[in-house]
């Protein structure tokens, strides 16, 4: 078709392909490319992959592969870029059913943080614990997330609140991805809550916030800083304080904002070039404007959004007339969302959030890698990109996000090796 040809003169790269070490043929591809937008998910059919050296070397018609030393037939199978999950808390110590049982009878979220559980309370239990027995303790939500197609992944701090808390979490997330054969970047977010030791002080420990960030970036252990920016978290103002200090130190930024209120999230992450603002529930219109004007990709969490049986939606249809990047992601976390699937995740963005199965996968793929810095690595099927591929025992993409509960995954491909 016109749109194919289209795609495919867009791969780049192509011409004079040397030998490849392993060649993926009769595959049905969904590049995710955003080359080009009337092709949906960017397909191209009869597909094949050219893998060298761990990098993507051809993308094109199996009519057309290069010769490679090792040739595989997908027989018409489905191959999505490895899946990305952008907004992970994964790495805590001990959980909160407990909690959740309160909830259920009827106590809200703010309210459990307010009576001194939520955040706080997986504090003592990330204290407790050292950086080994975290990494334990995360390594099989880690690999379950893993046994659904996902390659790469963020992980926070931010149950630490202190500095040896901090370092100990970021520490295990830098461990699991050596470990797992993960990729994985850590998220500094010690501004996530105030420990009780700055009950009441939370301009000082912003301060501190900003000692440990230094510390720690030092020790090379954060490559994005983060920040609760809500009634339960920080003002606008102490974020922005802290946010000014990050970018001072070269550090790229992103937000959790307006989840539980129109705080101007939305127009801080875009004042500081924040790569994302994740919830967004609550963003209204100016904030969506300018998260657009800023190109700062929208991560919104329906699982999260369920599990705290939030009534309000993220305006999607908004985001999408404002030409924002929309992406999705687990949240994992043990307090407002437990959830180790990302195909899941996929399928509550379609029902509750009302996403289209398109956007859902481009969520957990392109702006996926967009929120977390990486995209110039990963996140579609194109050359020059890490051969990171999953095959699907489908071959309609729409069922990636149609099932629940059922995983058709087959094979994942990281740096073109098999997983
Ligand atoms: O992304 N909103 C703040 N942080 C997490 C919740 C963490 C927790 O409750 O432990 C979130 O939803």
């Amino acid at each position: 078709t016109f749109a194919e040809d289209a795609l495919l003169e867009t791969c780049a790269g192509n011409a004079n392909v040397e030998r490849c070490d392993l060649v993926l043929k009769n595959c049905r591809v969904a590049t995710m490319s955003s080359a080009q937008s009337n092709l949906p998910y960017g397909i191209i059919e009869d597909g094949c992959i050219g893998i060298l050296d761990g990098k993507i070397r051809f993308v094109g018609k199996s009519s057309e592969a290069p010769v490679a030393d090792s040739v595989e037939d997908m027989k018409g199978r489905l191959v999505t870029p490895g899946l990305i999950d952008c907004h992970t808390h994964v790495v805590y110590g001990g959980n909160r059913a407990a909690e959740w049982e309160l909830k259920l009878k009827g106590a809200t979220y703010e309210e459990v943080a307010k009576a001194g559980g939520g955040i706080i309370n997986s504090v003592a239990g990330t204290r407790k614990a050292s950086a080994n027995e975290l990494a334990d303790e995360a390594k099989p939500r880690v690999q379950a997330m893993m046994s659904e197609g996902v390659t790469s992944m963020e992980i926070k701090s931010g149950y630490g609140l202190e500095e040896e808390g901090e370092r100990k979490q970021l520490l295990a997330a830098q461990m699991l991805g050596k470990e797992l054969g993960l990729k994985v970047k850590k998220t500094f977010l010690a501004a996530h809550a105030t420990p009780k030791e700055f009950a009441g002080k939370e301009d000082e420990y912003i301060q501190e916030c900003i000692r440990m960030m230094k510390v720690l970036h030092g020790e090379k252990l954060i490559d994005c800083v983060d920040a609760f920016c809500e009634s339960i978290g920080f003002t606008v103002a102490q974020t922005d304080t802290l946010y000014t200090a990050a970018r001072e130190l070269g550090l790229k930024t992103r937000l959790h904002g307006d989840q539980l209120n129109d705080f101007g999230c939305g127009e801080l992450a875009a004042k500081h070039g924040c790569s994302s603002c994740d919830h967004c529930e609550y963003a209204g219109e100016a904030a969506i404007k300018a998260m657009a004007a800023a190109d700062v990709v929208a991560v919104l969490l329906p699982t999260a959004n369920y599990f705290i049986k939030e009534k309000k939606m993220p305006d999607v249809e908004c985001m999408r007339k404002e030409g924002v990047n929309m992406a999705i992601a687990t949240n994992c976390n043990p307090g407002s969302s437990p959830c180790c699937s990302i195909l899941l995740v996929m399928n509550m963005a379609c029902t509750r959030f009302g996403f289209t199965p398109e956007e859902a996968l481009r969520a957990v793929t392109v702006n996926a890698a967009k929120a977390m810095n990486v995209e110039a690595e990963v996140g579609t099927v194109e050359v020059g990109k890490a051969a990171d591929l999953c095959v699907w025992g489908t071959k309609n993409p729409c069922d990636l996000s149609y099932y629940m509960g059922y995983n058709s995954l087959q094979k994942v491909f990281v740096n073109g090796r098999l997983r």
